[in-house]
């Protein structure tokens, strides 16, 4: 069968309300064309983020229930543990409240002035706490991670050169781990292949180095492997997500993803020693090492949400639903990250809007225009983003989609405003920042159009 179908029935709906255009254009204007500024009762279909904007399923909601809320001990951790130990082999799990707290432990504990971070590409809260720390952040894709159209399996995947030249550059000495993000969000949500990963990890044991991932995306990743990796056809995806995590000494996780759940992260560490350290760490800012700043409750719905996420029907209806908006889109004329990710689609807005330059922010334009047009909500990924002096290597606007919330038809719905607003591209006006903290800028920047 060619038609897609959720793998789920709906049981509990949430309604949202039908603007016009008329009152998108005043909101829009209310809100200085920012969407982040935007409230969520004025979003028809919000493509923001993919991160904690999961729904949960009638086992997690059940789960919530069953939650243990002691302090010390609670069954709901050693539940959680049981499955992520399963899933991961990790033996040492500790959860936080979201994956940039996992990164803040880690990298108070290996970071620090004069070192050297490798990644294929760093996250922005995973920079801002290497950097936080007073290291660098060095991102190393492949080539072909900055050039939408050029299609390639694996885009996500690390420069195995790039990384023996910066080893060779900085000195082992300076590096504490080498770190590699599956999927690789930056670059598109773009997967990295097992023979990737494995080249790392030689690299790394040539040198000594712990391999960390960045595993946010683990199950989203490891059924790219099984379609597109010779060999893995046939291998089961539980399998897959052992053998990635096996090569790892050490992961952080944001469980807002691939977790389906609203908040919550994990590290997982190998060593003992370093995940000693961490629990004091942990236990200093986010709570005590059985539930680190999130409720019993909260923790049951992880501990399901690991379970679901390796479901066969559930990956191939996801990958193939993210996919199936991208085909509409390409098929328009809007050119995207191709082939499309995991979890969202990346349109060029540079190739959308060629009339408006790049310090006028074509993507924050395109984002206003598919909000206007559709109610969609959106989020630029390039200049805006970026930060004044760090221009990007692309002008991006992502349509994040949430796990398990919208149908087929909100794609269709999607795909007819992004039709849309390609044949009127020509009306996108250049946009001019008239207010804007010195960091993190896109979230509270104010935005005028320019005449
Ligand atoms: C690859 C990656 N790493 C880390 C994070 C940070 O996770 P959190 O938002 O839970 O702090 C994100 C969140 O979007 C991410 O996509």
């Amino acid at each position: 069968m060619k038609t897609i179908i959720e793998p789920f029935r709906v049981k509990s709906v949430e309604p949202f309300r039908m603007t016009t255009r008329t009152e998108r254009e005043a909101i829009l204007r209310k809100a200085h064309f920012n969407p982040f500024l935007i409230h969520g009762k004025d979003v028809m279909i919000d493509l923001l983020t993919d991160s904690g904007t999961s729904a949960m399923s009638a086992e997690q909601w059940a789960g919530i229930m069953r939650g243990d809320e002691c302090y010390a001990g609670s069954e709901s951790y050693f539940r959680l543990q049981r499955v992520v130990a399963e899933l991961t082999g990790f033996d040492h799990v500790l959860p936080t409240h979201q994956g940039r707290a996992s990164e803040r432990i880690l990298f108070e504990l290996i970071g620090g002035k004069g070192k050297v971070v490798p990644n294929n590409s760093h996250f922005d809260t995973t920079r801002a706490n290497v950097e936080h720390s007073g290291a660098t952040a060095v991102d190393l894709p492949i080539r072909e991670a900055s050039c939408p159209s050029e299609r390639h399996p694996f885009k996500g995947n690390m420069d195995i050169d790039a990384l023996e030249a910066t080893i060779a550059r900085v000195g082992v000495q300076s590096i504490p781990a080498v770190m590699v993000t599956i999927t690789n969000n930056t670059c598109g949500g773009q997967p990295v292949s097992l023979e990737n990963l494995r080249a790392v990890r030689r690299i790394c044991d040539t040198h000594g180095l712990p391999l960390i991932l960045d595993a946010c995306r683990f199950a989203e990743n490891a059924w790219f492997i099984r379609t597109r990796e010779a060999g893995y056809e046939h291998v089961p995806v539980r399998s897959i997500v052992r053998e990635m995590f096996d090569l790892a000494d050490g992961a952080t996780i944001s469980s807002k993803k691939d977790g389906l759940v609203n908040i919550g992260g994990l590290l997982l560490l190998r060593s003992p020693e370093l995940f000693r350290k961490a629990s004091n760490l942990l236990i200093l800012t986010e709570g005590y090492v059985t539930y680190g700043g999130l409720a019993g409750r909260d923790l049951e719905a992880m501990a399901q949400g690991f379970t679901e996420i390796v479901e066969e029907d559930y990956l191939s209806y996801r990958i193939r639903s993210v996919e199936y908006l991208g085909e509409k889109l390409l098929k328009a004329g809007v050119q995207i990250i191709d082939p499309p990710g995991g979890h969202a689609i990346y349109i060029d807005a540079a190739h959308l809007a060629p009339h408006i330059p790049r310090d006028q922010f074509p993507g924050q334009s395109v984002v206003c225009g598919l909000y206007r047009i559709g109610g969609i909500r959106s989020c630029e990924i390039g200049s805006v983003m970026a930060g004044p002096g760090r221009p990007p290597a692309m002008e991006l606007v992502r349509l994040a989609i949430p796990r398990r919330v919208y149908t087929q038809s909100h794609m269709d719905y999607v795909a007819e405003a992004c039709e849309e607003l390609f044949e009127r591209r020509s009306e996108l006006r250049g946009m001019r920042i008239t207010e804007a903290p010195d960091v993190l800028r896109h979230f509270t920047a104010k935005f005028e159009e320019i005449d």
